[in-house]
């Protein structure tokens, strides 16, 4: 189990077996993962110039890998911002709760996979910037 911060965005190195057949990677609960997976989603078919995102979550943590194609995924603790690119199927960037992202530059053809902590609950979204920022004001700084 990673035993890394849970509150700072990192991204973390998965297992590749690599094989003249193709390459395998895989992320499994009490191993790969710092969270029990709960649920799996994946974004798809992005138009040219089209952001995702654009949220936080009071309690859920994701881990989002670039698993075909690239994009740009933006970070804001309500203080700075961060911008990972992500293009390795090996690399999942660690989405800590509390921490406003957008999703931007899809390539033509990616898929963003995202593993996450929670079962769905609209409830657990902060979709509203401005609350979000007041939120992170009275918590302070991750990054
Ligand atoms: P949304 O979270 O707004 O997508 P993005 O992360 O790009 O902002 O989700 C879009 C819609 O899909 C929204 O109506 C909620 C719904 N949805 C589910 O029903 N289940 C899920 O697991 C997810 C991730 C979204």
């Amino acid at each position: 189990m990673e035993t890394g911060n849970l509150a700072v965005p990192r991204i973390l190195q998965l297992p590749r077996i690599h094989d003249p057949r193709g390459n395998l990677t895989f992320a499994q609960g009490g191993a790969q993962l710092p969270f029990d997976l709960k649920r799996a989603y994946w974004i798809y078919d992005v138009p040219a110039g089209e952001e995702r995102g654009g949220h936080s979550h009071h309690e859920q943590m994701e881990l989002v890998i670039a698993v075909g194609g690239s994009f740009s995924v933006n970070l804001f603790d309500g203080f700075s911002w961060k911008t990972y690119m992500l293009n390795k199927p090996f690399e999942g960037l660690l989405i800590p709760s509390g921490v406003w992202r957008t999703l931007d530059d899809f390539s033509s053809g990616s898929v963003c996979l995202v593993l996450t902590s929670n079962y769905f609950d609209e409830a657990d979204y902060v979709r509203d910037f401005d609350e979000f920022r007041h939120l992170a004001l009275e918590r302070g700084p991750l990054f």
